[in-house]
């Protein structure tokens, strides 16, 4: 059973007049977290405020993946401090994997802060807050081996109204070497699919159209009646014969909301396999897109960094999906500058590039992360300007393969799905297709959440531009 926030009230100590503002920053899980967040505080009485000035609660949930991610947060406690001189009851709290990594130390690093929650303890921030109303430090670290909000329903402040995050998975057991993540968001675990069902029944009746399954390694999915992955091997046997992995949970999913156009990231490609593959070719309503990481094209780079697949098997694993999904979008997140990357390391991650050919895909930087492995045992030796080389180099390939990508579709016709108004043109609608791409086209009569055939006139690297032929019933 989901709580809904807006039914459900107990809890009620806060004052009635309290209002919240929370400013996500980071990957899609912490905006998916800060609804979690959400719900929990208008539960026990919080009223969200639309911006900062208006709040007696300031939450930012912060991202720790890399240094200048970290910066742009200090940055804006920073600019928000001169809110606190102005209201004096305005209580600031940091959420996230940065209250994760840096605990109480936050504390006393920055001033202005009052609370420090991580990411398994929201469930806490009752509790919390009253500490924080009697003059004590709030902090609440804990990482948990079984959190799941699974029965808390999202409250959607940020959402366009037609499509949202549903999350699956929490924490990541891969330990990339260069990764934080592992230490900040804790063991994985899977979520009941039975409260996955509720929250997209919720989404249907609600008007959504679309939903992305959500976590840091979907294909890793496996629900056996709770527990960590690794424990899977102890379970019964009739945990094991009723288990149900990733590609059992999309096929139920698919079958049992049809017209609900479905997405789900990240995969993590030693985790993908044929069955998930076959399951997108099963159902028209999955979209046949995969965000693919891949961080380098070089096997030695991929084993320093403890990715479990060699650049052979990943490349197997693209000409299957190529095989099995003809017309499957594809995009990667790739680190540029890793320690002991050389020249030939490097050229192999353009030449992997030039093999894939993908639609999209995020760059950086190496950052060297406190805690990681690399930082233990690598010493960050690649040289700035040689690492913006390096990374100037794949953006320019990225961008000349997803022109020539998308260049594909000038003249053809896809299927968009209506989301908002385009951000350059007021005439313009923005949706984007089943691979992900962006569309706009002059708005018409459609509305956000009309499927529509497009007919693609022209295309620049990331979008592509067309008029609407009709809606799809
Ligand atoms: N430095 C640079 N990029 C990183 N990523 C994760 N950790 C780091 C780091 N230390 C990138 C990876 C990952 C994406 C979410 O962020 O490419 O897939
Ligand atoms: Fe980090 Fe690797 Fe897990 Fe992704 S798969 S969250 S990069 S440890």
């Amino acid at each position: 059973m989901l709580v809904d926030s807006k039914i459900i009230r107990k809890n009620k100590f806060v004052k009635s007049n309290n209002k919240y503002h929370i400013i996500s920053y980071g990957c899609q899980m912490n905006f998916a977290d800060s609804e979690v967040v959400a719900s929990i505080l208008e539960n026990i009485g919080y009223e969200h405020a639309d911006n900062i000035e208006n709040s007696n609660l300031i939450l930012i949930n912060t991202c720790s993946i890399r240094e200048k991610a970290e910066q742009t947060i200090r940055k804006k406690l920073s600019s928000i401090n001169f809110l606190k001189k102005k209201n004096k009851s305005l209580k600031i709290g940091v959420l996230g994997c940065m209250a994760e990594r840096l605990k109480e130390k936050f504390l006393h690093e920055e001033k202005i802060v009052d609370l420090v929650v991580g990411p398994d303890a929201y469930r806490d921030l009752p509790n919390l807050l009253k500490e924080v109303e009697f003059g004590n430090d709030a902090v609440n670290v804990l990482l948990s081996k079984d959190e799941t909000y699974a029965d808390i329903n999202p409250q959607r402040f940020n959402s366009n109204g037609i499509s949202a995050f549903v999350s699956i998975t929490r924490g990541c057991d891969n330990m990339c070497t260069f990764c934080v993540v592992p230490f900040t968001r804790g063991r994985e675990r899977s979520r009941d699919p039975k409260s996955i069902l509720a929250e997209i029944k919720q989404l249907e009746e609600n008007g959504y159209k679309e939903i992305t399954l959500l976590g840091q390694n979907v294909d890793s999915y496996l629900w056996y009646g709770g527990g960590l992955k690794k424990d899977f091997k102890k379970a019964s046997e009739i945990q094991k014969k009723t288990s149900i992995n990733f590609a059992k949970l999309l096929d139920i999913v698919a079958k049992s909301y049809p017209k609900f156009r479905i997405r789900f990231t990240t995969s993590n490609p030693q985790d993908m396999d044929t069955e998930v593959l076959i399951t997108m070719k099963a159902h028209k309503n999955i979209c046949n897109h995969i965000h693919l990481p891949v961080q380098s094209g070089s096997d030695k780079i991929l084993k320093e960094m403890n990715r479990q697949h060699t650049r052979k098997e990943y490349l197997k694993l693209v000409s299957e999906i190529k095989t099995i999904l003809p017309d499957c979008g594809l995009s990667q997140d790739m680190i540029t500058g890793f320690p002991n990357e050389t020249e030939k390391d490097h050229k192999d991650t353009l030449s992997l590039m030039n093999l894939v050919k993908y639609d999209f895909g995020f760059m950086f930087k190496y950052s060297e992360r406190p805690g990681t492995l690399a930082s233990r045992k690598l010493d960050d030796n690649i040289l700035e300007e040689i690492k913006q080389r390096r990374l100037s180099e794949i953006i320019d390939l990225q961008f000349k393969h997803s022109f020539e990508n998308l260049s594909k579709y000038v003249n053809k016709t896809t299927v968009i799905l209506v989301e908002k108004e385009s951000k350059k043109s007021k005439r313009f609608w923005a949706g984007r297709n089943e691979q992900n791409i962006m569309v706009v086209f002059p708005k018409e009569d459609f509305k956000p959440g009309d499927f529509v055939d497009v007919l693609v006139e022209e295309n620049t690297a990331t979008t592509l531009k067309g008029i609407a032929l009709n809606k799809i019933k």
